[in-house]
């Protein structure tokens, strides 16, 4: 079965239970610093896992596009995957574990003709967090599969949340034996020796976690993930993903073209185009930082190994419209990127040979010297200097040192990589002082804080009170609002303590995507609302607040600290201006 008939057969089977079926969010999350790209299906949606009531109902299923590198140096081997595409289906606060559990044993064994007797699956085996699910398990049982194939692990391997702090809870795996013989008489699920292949997480997320643990939601949701390319391969019998439709054709013209044959080189240069153009189809550039350099990185490693195949750099652009081909059935809007994808993706490397030579020129002689030197270990500051001068990623340094038998010390330069990143930040933060550009800590802060004080304003002086504008910098926030007369010092203390209360109840901060017209009958705030088009982003705070705004904000009051007001003084007619500081 082919991977778009695998998408299609889930969302029409999940569309006949019910679920409305939403478009994929952008690989790039809109106004949203804290993550780089998106990694699972649940992330754009949850202000609704928290709560929120979404526009399509409460049962919802989506193809959702994902890139993922905490992986980026296991790819080539025959697993790993940097973009992926997840099926999912969500109850927000309808369906729990059972019905969840019964559709899933139904798609799997009706829809994609998986016999049960390949299916086993786990379930969380409870800790002082969160009981034992031992429904789940007998969900499973009523559903058809028994209790050999039922295994229970704890938190390492049946409990999902998306980095540190969100929704999350226990959830039930379910797994492929692909009938190769057991590692050892205790194989089972959790190990890695390759019998079982994980095929689709059911979340049952119904807890909420925090630097302070973890508290129960007020809804219980359910929260799916299926990778596509490993259901496909499976459900095609090939033993990795670089044979089904979606990479084959590439695999084989990287063949065709390599003077020297080596199959993990082939799977990176294959998977890494693959990642690259779904990202600069939604809008990804190459640069020096955050998702700039991951695509950076991807793009070089990708030419890297193209030259390790010996393969003819000018042949990119046709490597790269057979790929385009490839996934053009899945991601139509392919056709219509394709020139600008292509001419990104050749510009990138163009630069990258450059940069090639003279770096692994100097890296020959920093080997040798450490070499000449009996040490086995490359410096940070030397690897920093490498990337500093010559454009030669870290990565590299350790790839090309790996191969000449020595080691990188990575950890004193990702320090030294910090310190350089957080002072450019701050450069560019005085270049766009005050203006929306920089997003530090302390300006998310003061942007929460901006909202907060806005709907105090209004609480304590009336609905007349409007945002006039605003400007923030790292030492305090300055806010202009309407207001036709001086506020008496009751007035003031009272705001003060209003904002100072939101912050004690730790509200959640919730971003929210919207139709604009939507977003204004909800009775959102927006102060330039020319500026914004259709589609519009709304912050939440608790029941407070409720703005249009392209953030970034923090997650929770609570992080804000202490509210204190400076001065409040006229701005102009009609306009008065008030500055404040978090302690
Ligand atoms: N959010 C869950 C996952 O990514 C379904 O596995």
């Amino acid at each position: 079965m082919k991977a778009i008939e695998i998408r299609n057969k889930y969302l029409n089977f999940f569309k006949n239970h019910n679920h409305a079926v939403i478009p994929s969010a952008p690989l790039i999350p809109e106004n949203d610093p804290s993550v780089l790209f998106t990694t699972a299906g649940m992330q754009p949606l949850v202000p609704y896992l928290l709560g929120q009531k979404h526009p399509a109902g409460n049962r919802l299923t989506d193809y959702q596009k994902c890139v993922r590198t905490n992986d980026i140096d296991e790819v080539g081997d025959n697993r790993h995957l940097t973009y992926f595409e997840m099926l999912g289906n969500w109850s927000l606060g309808d369906y729990f574990k059972e019905e969840s559990i019964a559709m899933s044993y139904e798609f799997l064994t009706k829809e994609l003709g998986i016999p049960s007797e390949k299916i086993s699956v786990t379930c969380f085996a409870g800790d002082d967090d969160c009981e034992r699910d031992n429904l789940a398990a007998e969900c499973w049982k009523k559903a058809g599969i028994p209790e050999e194939r039922i295994y229970f692990f704890g938190k390492d391997d049946n409990w999902w949340i998306a980095g540190e702090e969100g929704p999350c809870g226990p959830d039930t795996e379910m797994f492929y034996d692909t009938g190769k013989p057991k590692c050892s008489p205790e194989c089972n699920p959790s190990c890695g020796c390759g019998k079982y292949v994980e095929i689709w997480n059911n979340v049952f997320m119904e807890f909420y976690k925090d630097k302070n643990g973890y508290r129960k939601l007020e809804q219980q949701n359910v929260d799916t993930g299926l990778g596509l390319e490993r259901m496909a391969m499976l459900l095609q019998k090939k033993e990795t993903p670089f044979e089904i439709e979606i990479f084959a054709p590439v695999m084989e013209k990287l063949e065709e073209l390599q003077k020297v044959d080596n199959i993990q080189s082939r799977r990176i240069v294959a998977e890494h185009l693959r990642s690259s153009i779904m990202i600069i189809n939604d809008g990804g550039r190459p640069s020096n930082v955050d998702r700039g350099y991951i695509l950076r990185r991807l793009l070089r490693r990708m030419t890297r190994h193209m030259n390790k195949l010996e393969i003819d750099l000018d042949k990119l652009g046709e490597i790269i419209d057979i790929s385009i081909d490839s996934l053009k059935e899945l991601y139509p809007e392919l056709i219509n990127n394709r020139d600008s994808i292509k001419q990104t993706i050749i510009a990138e490397k163009d630069k990258f040979i450059k940069t090639l030579k003279n770096g692994e020129r100097e890296f020959d002689k920093v080997a040798n010297r450490a070499k000449a030197e009996g040490k086995d270990t490359i410096e940070a500051q030397v690897v920093f200097n490498l990337y500093e001068t010559y454009g030669f990623p870290p990565e590299m340094t350790e790839e090309l040192a790996k191969e000449q038998g020595l080691k990188v010390d990575m950890k004193n330069y990702q320090k030294l990589f910090e310190e350089h990143q957080a002072k450019s930040r701050m450069g560019s933060e005085a270049k766009f002082k005050g203006g929306l550009a920089s997003t530090g800590e302390i300006e998310t802060k003061y942007h929460t804080a901006t909202h907060l004080l806005n709907a105090a304003l209004k609480q304590v002086l009336g609905d007349h009170v409007h945002q006039k504008g605003s400007n923030i910098t790292t030492e305090r926030m300055r806010f202009d609002f309407s207001h036709g007369a001086k506020m008496t010092d009751e007035e003031k203390q009272k705001t003060e303590d209003l904002v100072n209360e939101y912050i004690k109840q730790d509200l959640p901060v919730e971003k929210m995507e919207m139709k604009k017209e939507d977003a204004l009958k909800l009775g959102a705030e927006a102060m330039f609302l020319d500026k914004y088009g259709d589609e519009v982003t709304v912050y939440k705070i608790g029941d407070v607040s409720l703005e249009l705004c392209g953030g970034p904000h923090v997650k929770r009051t609570g992080e804000l600290g202490t509210f204190k007001i400076q001065k409040e003084e006229a701005s102009s007619a009609g306009v008065r201006r008030i500055k404040a500081v978090l302690l």
